[in-house]
């Protein structure tokens, strides 16, 4: 599970009203599996039923609808969900109340009609594109009809849903500003269950952002599967990702704006000139690498080299000398042999990642990879390959770590930090996690920080005027 994954886990279940004690209003349990876009698409479900006077509680057993927004990234996420959706069962079969089950999101447009002719464990399926539907979907699961739509659309964005903010940080918001993947790697699920790339209209981000700040919010995470190809064509004027990047970070000085997901073929030097220019874009950047080998690259279909990526890399240090690069890593696709998986604790030592996110290859239906290639290394070499990754990404990211000892850090307070009451956590421009006592400051403040210590995953230091 990687920390956006963790992310989404820690927010299941987050009740996102009040508890109401009026017994007629229906209670919802909203539970989000995945990455943050569909912890994202999970606040706009929040707002669709809000208008439908639906309440929210953090018990499932209290509900009459319980939802689940579902990943279908790899498979053991898809078994995690079917585990979830077996105990709702339970508690649907024990209530004393009707209760409808939901099942939304990537697990929902992947296996479409199957939830509910095979599996009989849901009554609704509404893929990521049909949120607008939910009201009469339900209303018509509630007359005994079977309840499905996984339409996938060219055009929704939501732009004009305001979404109910699940998380309860209140510091960092999570902004989608476009849907959709056109890129077919050929591991990936993701443009069969969330479809064709669309990007949302630039003021409607702008505004979202800049409501966010007014409500409280320091941070926003700009959204997209490939946010390097955001592109909105209004009339005459083409907007892309950098000028995106720069009307943000102009209009709105006092918000720290990141984004996630960058890819390394479309990720330009314009969008690194904006970032270095404006000291509110956080010097971090996600850029997933996937392999260090070219043969492995190319049948992955991800339209670059490992020497385009490690140009990349040079840009990006060029522009901005202290920025940040976390990446993701699969180990064991198709027929990679020792050599390849080699070229891969090559390319991460020569980058010296500040952070990976690690996964065993897992075949997934209907791709490319699992109509042309065979899933040929064995669960237990995926296994080995993975560990070594994840012991040598461990150090490394320790030896990033202390390169911020002595320095005095720029941090964003998110909250308490998990350990200690007396203790805030907050992360740096880096995203590095910062932990120092509690003065007189307060969450959503952005304080200087000397840096004194560091872990495997932290930094630790004391609060300077
Ligand atoms: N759009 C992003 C990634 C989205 S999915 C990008 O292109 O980089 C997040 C990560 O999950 C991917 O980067 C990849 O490392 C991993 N992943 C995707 N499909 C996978 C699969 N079939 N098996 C294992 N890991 C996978
Ligand atoms: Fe999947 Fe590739 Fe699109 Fe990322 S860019 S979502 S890995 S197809
Ligand atoms: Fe996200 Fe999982 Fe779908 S990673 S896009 S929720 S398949």
């Amino acid at each position: 599970m990687n920390s956006r994954e963790l992310l989404s886990e820690q927010l299941q279940g987050q009740p996102f009203l009040k508890n109401t004690t009026n017994p007629s209003v229906k209670k919802l349990f909203l539970e989000s599996y995945g990455c943050q876009m569909n912890f994202s698409d999970s606040e706009i479900v929040a707002s669709i039923l809000q208008n439908e006077g639906y309440s929210t509680t953090a018990e499932a057993s209290h509900a009459d609808l319980i939802l689940v927004n579902t990943c279908a990234i790899r498979d053991n996420a898809e078994q995690r969900v079917r585990q979830r959706l077996q105990d709702y069962k339970k508690i649907k079969s024990q209530s004393s109340k009707p209760v409808l089950i939901g099942v939304l999101g990537c697990m929902a447009e992947r296996l479409k009609k199957k939830f509910l002719e095979e599996e009989q464990l849901v009554d609704v399926v509404v893929g990521p594109d049909a949120y607008r539907d939910l009201p009469q979907l339900l209303q018509q699961a509630e007359s005994g009809q079977q309840a499905i739509n996984v339409m996938l659309s060219r055009e929704e964005t939501y732009a004009d849903i305001a979404p109910v903010r699940l998380d309860p940080n209140g510091v960092s918001a999570f902004i989608s500003i476009m849907r959709g993947c056109d890129n077919m790697c050929s591991f990936c699920v993701v443009p069969f269950t969330r479809g064709r790339e669309r990007s949302r209209d630039p003021e409607s981000i702008i505004n979202e952002c800049r409501s966010a700040y007014e409500n409280g919010y320091r941070e926003v995470t700009l959204l997209g599967q490939n946010v390097d190809s955001y592109k909105c064509i209004n009339g005459a004027d083409t907007i892309n990702f950098s000028d995106l990047l720069d009307r943000l970070a102009t209009q709105l000085p006092q918000l720290w704006i990141r984004f996630s997901t960058s890819h390394p073929k479309d990720m330009t030097d314009a969008v690194l000139k904006v970032m270095a220019q404006h000291h509110n874009i956080c010097k971090y950047i996600h850029l997933p690498v996937q392999s260090g080998s070219n043969s492995v690259l190319q049948k992955m279909n991800r339209g670059y080299t490992r020497e385009w990526y490690l140009n990349r890399i040079q840009s990006i240090k060029t522009w901005m000398p202290d920025c940040a690069v976390s990446t993701d890593i699969i180990t064991g696709f198709c027929e990679e042999s020792d050599s390849d998986h080699q070229q891969t604790l090559d390319l991460m030592k020569e980058v010296g990642f500040d952070y990976a996110y690690m996964f065993m290859y897992s075949e997934r239906p209907k791709t490319l990879a699992e109509r042309k290639f065979k899933d040929d290394v064995s669960p237990l070499v995926k296994n080995q390959r993975l560990q070594e990754i994840i012991s040598l990404q461990r150090n490394t990211s320790k030896l990033q770590l202390e390169k911020y000892r002595n320095t005095v850090q720029e941090v964003l307070i998110e909250g308490d930090s998990k350990k200690s009451a007396s203790h805030w956590m907050g992360r740096n421009s880096q995203n590095a996690v910062v932990i120092f006592p509690k003065h007189s400051e307060s969450k959503g403040d952005r304080v200087r920080v000397k840096i004194d210590a560091s872990t495997f995953t932290s930094l630790f230091g004391n609060r300077v005027l």
